[in-house]
């Protein structure tokens, strides 16, 4: 048994020498040291060994296993450099081929564009806030004076949870959530931006799009300080030759109420396409603050005036980029967001 163990050794050693390759080592490392290898076979026979021998044959299988274990390792190290050698020198990497270009992503125009208003009104005072898209009946119609069965709840028809709870058809109700949890403090100068619903769809009309809602509130506020405040909106964002026109128009929640044109930024107001000949481009409704609105929100109506603007985003954002159809700014298709 003893000339078989150290045959076994000398046996392996040699095989494991020949090997060229990883696969080959572990072949030979199952055939010799495996669960059935053939140094298993002779232990199997040990039972046939007298008292005094078995140690002594037991200790020397287990050196013969320790010693062929160490082999393997070395020669499986040896074998593993060999093989990264042989790659390295195999594999060059040619460091001046040019790089794969990575694409940089940029702003949406509407974000752009909103960003750009923010600036412009927070450079005049304006806090930015925002409000609930999911509104009720009350802070949407109610309280900014449009009862149940006004006839300027035709022009917002929208999507009703329930009879009570809808998508929000503008962001004129942020005047009123600000209001009551400012009040009675002033001054109050607010802007607001976001996502408003609406039952509308084609060229010009998106079931969602966004309104940016504009609010002030302070002693002695007139029509006055609206006028300058959008003009100065007006020049800051189509450039200094832009002119404003406020024409009388009719909202419930603001009295007087006007609509604001500006002079066409395509023709300068000789009259084009874009302005259909006319040479203005109507671009926001404003007005000032109902009093009944400024009472129901908690401010003192004999004490305290205001005024309010709500103007379209992508009516904004079309204007500024010359684009004609709103839908090409939901599309998400890159081949337009790229010339932008
Ligand atoms: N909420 C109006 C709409 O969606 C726009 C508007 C008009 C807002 C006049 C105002 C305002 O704040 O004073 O049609």
């Amino acid at each position: 048994m003893e000339d078989k163990l150290k045959a076994i050794a000398r046996e392996a050693k040699i095989c494991l020498d020949e090997a060229s390759d990883l696969k080959k080592l572990n072949e030979i490392r199952v055939k010799y040291l495996g669960k059935k290898g053939e140094l298993t076979k002779v232990l199997r026979g040990m039972g046939s060994l007298s008292a005094e021998e078995r140690p002594r044959i037991g200790q020397l299988a287990n050196s013969v296993r320790e010693e062929l274990e160490e082999y393997l390792e070395r020669r499986t190290d040896e074998l593993k450099n060999k093989e990264l050698e042989e790659r390295l020198s195999r594999e060059k990497i040619d460091v001046t081929l040019p790089g794969k270009p990575c694409m940089l992503g940029k702003m949406h125009p509407l974000t752009r564009i909103q960003g750009e208003i923010e600036d412009i009104f927070t450079g005049l005072g304006f806090n930015v806030v925002e409000g609930p898209e999911i509104e009720t009946d009350y802070y949407n119609f109610e309280a900014l004076n449009i009862p149940k069965d006004h006839p300027a709840r035709d022009m917002q028809d929208t999507f009703f949870t329930g009879s009570e709870v809808l998508l929000r058809t503008h962001t004129s109700p942020i005047q009123v959530r600000t209001m009551e949890a400012a009040a009675p403090r002033v001054p109050l100068k607010i802007i607001a931006p976001g996502r408003v619903y609406r039952k509308d769809d084609d060229a010009t009309h998106s079931p969602m799009f966004h309104q940016i809602e504009g609010l002030a509130v302070d002693y002695r506020i007139t029509f006055a300080d609206l006028k300058g405040v959008l003009k100065v909106f007006a020049e800051s964002m189509f450039g200094s030759e832009t002119r404003t026109r406020f024409r009388p128009s009719y909202f419930p929640f603001t009295e007087p109420s006007a609509e604001v044109d500006i002079s066409c930024v395509m023709c300068g107001g000789k009259g084009c396409r874009v302005c259909s000949g006319t040479g203005w481009l109507e671009v926001l409704g404003c007005g000032s603050v109902h009093p009944r609105v400024l009472e129901i929100s908690g401010y003192d109506s004999e004490q305290y005036t205001g005024f309010a603007f709500g103007m379209g985003l992508e009516r904004i954002t079309m204007l500024k980029y010359g684009i004609d159809d709103l839908r090409l700014l939901f599309e998400n298709d890159l081949r337009f967001l790229e010339q932008i």
